[in-house]
C-alpha cells in the first residue's frame, strides 16, 4: 500500500470507531451583506483563526474548490498545511469530477502531457462564470458532530478528514467576496460534501438555514438529524417540514429541483396556465428568484393588484415593483407538486431599500431562461429546508419568524462528546 493510501487508511478507520455515535455533521453559514451570498469557513470551524478562507455555499457545484497551489514533493508528506496529495486520472472520483464539465470551461486536451499522474479537472466561479485549468487534490477538514443541539469536535481532531478538491489560481477569485477563497459543493455531485462524507454515517441529507444577516450564524446540517433550535428546545425541526418530490433532472445536471402546482397571492391563483409542472431550481448562486418573463409579469400583476392600496416609490433596480410601505403585503404562496404549499411572507418577498420602502424581490429573467424559477437566497433565508438526496424529496419549512425562531437559532456553543 502507497504511504498516504496507508495514512488515509488509519484516518478512516479510526473515524468509524470512535464516532459511529454521532450521525450529523454542522456547519455554521455566514452571510456576505455586500453581495448577499453565503459563505462557510473551509475547516468548518465556529470559531475561526484570522485569515482562515471561506468558501461560497453552492448546491450546484460538481466539487469543492479552493485558491492551492499542489507542491509534488518526494519526501512523505505529514499533516502539515500545503501538504497535498494529487489523485491521479484512473480514480473513481476523478472520472466523476470529469463528467461534469460545464460548456464554459477550456478544454482539457492541454493537460494530456502529465499523462495519468494528475487529473485534470475545470474550476468554475460561479459568479463571474470564469473557468481555470486545475487538478483534484486531497486535503484535510476539521468537521464537528452534533446530537442535534450543539456542536462537538468531529473525527481525527486536530488532525481532520480527508476530502477531495480542486485547486485553483487566484486570479480564478475575481468578483468574490475579499474574503471568500474558493467554492464549497453542496450539490448531487458524488464530490459534494453529503456524498462524500459517508464515511461519517451522515446519509445523504442537507439541513440549509440561511441567516439574513451577517449579524449572526445560520446553519447547514449534513446527517439525519434530530435539529434543535435554541428558542424551542423541544421541537426537533424535521416535524415542521412539509415535503415535495426532488428530482435530479438528468445525470448532468447538479442542481436541486422540484415542481409546482401553481402560484397565489392573497390566495388568489395568479393566471397562467403553463405554470404546472415547470422545474423550480433552488440556488444559492443568485440572491433574488429569477423569474421566466411570462411568470414574472404574471406574478408582478397579481402582486401589484393585491397591494392596490399601498402608495408606491420608484423602482429600484433590478425589482420592478416597489411600496411605500410593506406593513400587511400579502403572502405569495407556491403550491408544490405534492400539493404543499410553500408559504413567501413579506421578509422574503419585500427587499427594503431604504426611505421606508421595499421592492417585490423577484426578477426578470427574460424569455430564454434555462429554468423557468429559480429561488434565491432571499427567498431561503430564515426557511428551513432538508435535501433529502437518497429519498429524492425536499422538506421546507416556510418562514421560521413567524415561529418565533431564526435560522440564527442553532447553538453554537461547543460541548464534548
Ligand atoms: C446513528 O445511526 C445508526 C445506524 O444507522 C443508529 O443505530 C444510531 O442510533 C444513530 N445514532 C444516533 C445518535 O442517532
Ligand atoms: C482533444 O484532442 C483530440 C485529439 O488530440 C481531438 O480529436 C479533440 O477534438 C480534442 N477535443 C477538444 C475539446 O478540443
Ligand atoms: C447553549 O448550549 C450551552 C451548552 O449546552 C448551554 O449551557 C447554554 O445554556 C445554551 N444556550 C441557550 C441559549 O440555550
Amino acid at each position: 500500500m502507497h504511504l498516504t493510501n496507508l495514512f488515509f487508511f488509519i484516518l478512516l478507520s479510526f473515524s468509524h470507531h470512535v464516532y459511529s455515535r454521532f450521525n450529523t455533521s454542522v456547519i455554521p453559514i455566514t452571510k456576505d451583506e455586500a453581495t448577499s451570498l453565503h459563505k462557510v469557513a473551509w475547516s468548518f470551524k465556529v470559531r475561526q483563526w484570522d485569515g482562515e478562507p471561506y468558501l461560497l455555499l453552492d448546491l450546484d457545484a460538481p466539487f469543492t474548490w479552493k485558491d492551492c497551489v499542489i507542491k509534488h514533493s518526494d519526501i512523505p508528506c505529514g499533516l502539515e498545511e500545503g501538504c497535498r496529495f494529487p489523485l491521479r486520472c484512473d480514480t473513481t472520483l476523478c472520472k466523476e469530477a470529469k463528467s461534469y464539465i460545464n460548456p464554459v470551461c477550456p478544454s482539457l486536451n492541454i493537460t494530456d502531457k502529465y499523462g495519468c499522474s494528475i487529473c485534470a479537472v475545470t474550476p468554475l466561479n460561479p459568479v463571474s462564470n470564469v473557468c481555470k485549468i486545475s487538478q483534484l487534490t486531497t486535503d484535510l477538514i476539521d468537521l464537528y458532530l452534533t446530537d442535534g443541539r450543539n456542536p462537538s469536535p468531529g473525527p481525527n481532531q486536530p488532525f481532520g478528514s480527508q476530502f477531495v478538491l480542486s485547486c485553483a489560481p487566484s486570479s480564478l477569485l475575481r468578483s468574490f467576496p475579499k474574503d471568500v477563497r474558493g467554492v464549497a459543493a453542496f450539490s448531487w455531485s458524488g464530490l459534494s460534501f453529503p456524498r462524500q462524507l459517508s464515511f461519517l454515517d451522515v446519509t445523504g441529507k442537507i439541513g440549509l438555514c440561511l441567516p439574513s444577516s451577517s449579524a449572526g450564524l445560520g446553519v447547514a446540517f449534513l446527517g439525519e438529524g434530530p435539529f434543535y433550535f435554541t428558542s424551542n428546545r423541544n421541537l426537533d425541526l424535521r416535524s415542521i417540514l412539509s415535503y415535495t418530490p426532488m428530482v435530479r433532472r438528468s445525470s448532468k445536471d447538479l442542481g436541486y429541483y422540484v415542481k409546482i402546482n401553481r402560484i397565489l397571492v392573497k390566495g388568489t391563483p395568479v393566471s397562467l396556465p403553463a405554470l404546472k409542472g415547470s422545474y423550480v431550481m433552488l440556488s444559492t448562486r443568485v440572491p433574488y428568484t429569477v423569474l421566466r418573463s411570462d411568470i414574472y409579469k404574471a406574478l408582478v400583476a397579481s402582486f401589484s393588484k393585491a397591494t392596490g392600496g399601498i402608495p408606491r416609490v420608484s423602482v429600484v433596480k433590478p425589482f420592478g415593483l416597489c411600496l411605500k410601505d410593506v406593513g400587511g403585503v400579502p403572502k405569495i404562496d407556491l403550491e408544490m407538486e405534492s400539493g404543499k404549499v410553500w408559504s413567501v411572507s413579506g421578509e422574503n418577498s419585500m427587499k427594503r431599500v431604504g426611505n421606508g420602502g421595499a421592492c417585490l424581490a423577484f426578477v426578470d429573467g427574460g424569455l430564454k431562461v434555462k429554468d423557468a424559477i429559480v429561488i434565491g437566497t432571499f427567498q431561503m433565508e430564515n426557511n428551513f429546508f432538508l435535501f433529502d438526496l437518497v429519498n429524492q424529496k425536499l422538506g421546507f419549512s416556510s418562514s421560521l419568524l413567524g415561529r418565533g425562531t431564526s435560522c440564527t437559532g442553532f447553538n453554537f456553543t461547543e460541548v464534548g462528546n
